[in-house]
């Protein structure tokens, strides 16, 4: 189930898109009005697991695209860290099931404390979907997988029209600078294709390393994000050792676990901190670790010039990398995994 709904991302994510783009853009004003969006003071997005890393990504889009402030807070968290709320901010609470039991006391804390709250989930009339004042479902069909892959790309992609319509609403963003993120957006399936249409590389990838028993991922920004993911879909397939860090942490204590051939994979899809992020994976080769890269086309020769081995994606905007390079992450764990046999 898992490989077939890796596969299945492509259809998912048209699905899910194609009801909100309307005349050329993105058009939420079913669910949320133009009005509630400008008076918007913050954004909260509260979730667990991999929809939480969906929140870490849709941080640095809302914020870049709609320059609104978003707090991004694990469900089993927001409970207990008396979140400063009043009724301008929007807590969004993203879920696959929508009975997920934090994330539904987050919305009810939400609530209580006066926020409008925003369901993006996958289950229609789960607890969550019933629970919100406002609902945006995703398209991805049955996940019988444990380990969530299309609900995630999904739930990015809805994200993704979320900063859009807020940066529309709130006049943010230069036209040209919107059509280049809409366009991408709609591009995301066929790129998807090509990424997966090359698996038997990735599983190549995959079947010299499925005996480490720890492997790091590093990245910075929307890469950082990403690896948080990376790791988790790793872990919890592989039951390999993983941890993913912001690659300037390393420095900071980390570092001292790599030692010889340690596998760190390195997250260096976003052009503006590519070289921050490759200074990092230095530092690890200093140390004798084995480096994997993971970027995208354009980028290539500069990352191939410091890496062991490359994953490329195809180019984009750069609020789409993730949905794009979550993919190979996705199916180097379920090889490792599957060559590890578990
Ligand atoms: C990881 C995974 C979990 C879920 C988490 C939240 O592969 O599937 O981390 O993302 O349990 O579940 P939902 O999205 O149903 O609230």
């Amino acid at each position: 189930y898992m490989l077939k709904e890796i596969m299945e991302q492509p259809d998912a994510v048209s699905r899910t898109i194609e009801p909100w783009i309307k005349e050329g853009r993105a058009d939420l004003s079913e669910v949320l009005s133009r009005d509630e969006v400008k008076n918007l003071s913050r954004f909260y997005i509260v979730a667990c697991g991999s929809s939480y890393h969906v929140g870490v990504v849709a941080k640095y889009n809302l914020e870049k695209l709609a320059r609104i402030p978003v707090e991004v807070v694990l469900a089993s968290e927001f409970r207990y860290c008396n979140p400063i709320i009043d009724k301008n901010t929007l807590v969004v609470c993203i879920s696959q099931s929508g009975e997920t039991a934090d994330t539904l006391e987050a919305v009810r804390e939400a609530k209580s404390l006066g926020a409008l709250t925003l369901a993006i989930v996958n289950v229609e009339g789960s607890s969550i979907a019933r629970e919100s004042d406002r609902v945006i479902l995703t398209k991805a069909g049955p996940e019988i997988a444990v380990a969530t892959t299309k609900a995630y790309s999904t739930q990015l992609a809805v994200t993704v029209l979320l900063a859009l319509y807020a940066a529309d609403c709130c006049g943010t963003l230069e036209k040209t600078e919107y059509d280049a993120v809409l366009n991408e957006l709609l591009a995301v399936p066929d790129k998807m294709k090509q990424i997966l249409s090359d698996k038997e590389n990735i599983q190549r990838i995959a079947y010299q390393h499925f005996d480490n028993e720890d492997i790091f991922f590093i990245g910075r920004n929307i890469d950082y994000a990403l690896s948080l993911e990376g790791s988790l879909k790793l872990k919890e397939i592989s039951y390999i050792h993983s941890e993913a860090y912001a690659a300037g942490e390393l420095k900071h204590g980390t570092i001292s676990l790599v030692v010889k051939d340690t596998l760190v994979i390195a997250v260096a899809s976003y052009g503006l901190l590519v070289d921050k992020t490759l200074s990092n994976a230095k530092e690890v080769q200093a140390r004798g670790g084995h480096i994997m890269g993971i970027t995208t086309e354009s980028l290539r020769e500069r990352v191939a010039a410091v890496t062991d081995e490359i994953l490329t994606i195809p180019d984009t905007h750069e609020v789409l990398l993730a949905s794009l390079a979550v993919l190979p992450l996705q199916l180097f764990a379920y090889y490792i995994a599957l060559y590890r046999g578990c």
